[in-house]
């Protein structure tokens, strides 16, 4: 597959149905192996590998109606308010697809968002709203121009529209595990889009992953500005084949329900992209000293009781408690006494690996 792959000819002439709306669910993504570091629109320098969540998604509606000529041809609101910045960035999305979806200059939209997690718990959203509004279009596409896909071909378009709005959306179509990257000896694999991965022992089925709100600061820097650090950073090469290694470790893991294997594999990848930020030009700390005081606990806790619990961490300072259900009362125990009291505001956020994306219209 290449960048132009869904490009097409612009016959807008057979579109019918101009008018109409789609609402999809669709969640956040836990990534186990970080993509970190990227080149050209989302092309990941190395493969990685996300939990579908469950509880933590998005819910976007898209009205479409056959555009005036005005220049207003967008409105989107979050929460059922009218928002500028996000509206932006979902504005040069769609601009960026016209070569995809030909339709898109055609048309009005009115776009609703909802997150069902609260605004300041510093989990990222991009992957469960860009894959929310690649999926719409997709939707939109099928009854335009009248041809239904056959679900397969259906989520590998979303996915690689997704992937254009934001790189680790492209993992979000897929239920409990998706992979995203050209990695050795999976046949499929793509940098241009994610894979569903099916090819693991039923404890992975519906672990869990609670997410501990040790700040809800807004991220000190972007994802977008973290990846470019990426370029000049000393260990970008190294950095880029231990990702590698490690897929080909955790895939094994996840195969076998090798939970030793999965908590060193996990955990190694989240203090690395710490790690590489901070010791990237300019450097940046996202933990915060409660980070590091969890991290703490949770080894602790685990050499103690003997329960296989693991932590990750995406590029802020919130820590994802990983866990099989069968531990799930004594490790509510543990989070309650030993870690809520590193909260900011003691918020929790239960997940677990979840089903993908709902079509709710
Ligand atoms: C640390 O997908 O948010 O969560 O492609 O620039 O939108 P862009 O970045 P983004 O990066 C996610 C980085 C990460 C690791 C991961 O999800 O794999």
């Amino acid at each position: 597959m290449n960048n132009d792959h869904y490009n097409i000819d612009k016959d807008t002439n057979s579109y019918n149905n101009l008018e109409g709306q789609f609402s999809w669910r669709s969640p956040s993504n836990i990534a186990l192996v970080k993509y970190w570091g990227k080149k050209a629109v989302q092309l990941p320098l190395n493969p990685s590998i996300s939990f579908t969540l469950n509880h933590a998604h998005t819910t976007t509606s898209v009205s479409y109606q056959k555009r005036p000529s005005s220049n207003d041809w967008l409105t989107f609101r979050f929460e059922g308010k009218e928002e500028t910045f996000f509206g932006k960035r979902v504005q040069s999305f769609l601009e960026s697809l016209t070569d995809i979806f030909p339709f898109i200059e055609l048309l009005q939209f009115e776009i609703d968002s909802e997150n069902s997690f609260p605004h300041s718990s510093g989990i990222a959203s991009s992957a469960s709203s860009m894959s929310a509004i690649a999926l719409c279009l997709c939707s939109i596409e099928e009854v335009i121009s009248n041809q239904k896909q056959n679900k397969e071909e259906f989520l590998k378009k979303a996915s690689f529209v997704a992937r254009l709005g934001s790189g680790s959306a492209c993992r979000s179509v897929y239920p409990s595990l998706a992979i995203w990257g050209n990695a050795k000896d999976i046949t499929l694999s793509d940098d241009h889009i994610a894979i569903p991965h099916q090819d693991y022992a039923p404890i992975y089925q519906d672990y869990h992953d609670d997410i501990i709100i040790i700040s809800g600061e807004k991220k000190s820097v972007s994802s977008t500005a973290g990846h470019k650090l990426m370029d000049s950073n000393p260990f970008a090469d190294t950095r880029y084949e231990q990702a590698r290694n490690n897929l080909q470790h955790l895939l094994v893991a996840l195969k076998n329900g090798d939970l030793d294997k999965f908590i060193d594999t996990v955990e190694e990848e989240a203090l690395t992209l710490h790690a590489l930020m901070m010791c990237s030009r300019p450097s940046y700390t996202l933990m915060k000293p409660n980070t590091l005081a969890a991290i703490e606990r949770i080894r602790d806790y685990r050499l103690r009781k003997h329960v296989p619990i693991a932590f990750t961490l995406d590029a802020g300072p919130n820590i994802h408690v990983l866990y099989p259900h069968q531990y799930v009362s004594e490790v509510k125990d543990f989070i309650k006494e030993e870690l809520m009291p590193l909260t900011e505001s003691n918020q929790i956020i239960e997940d677990q690996v979840g089903p993908g994306p709902i079509k709710l219209s």
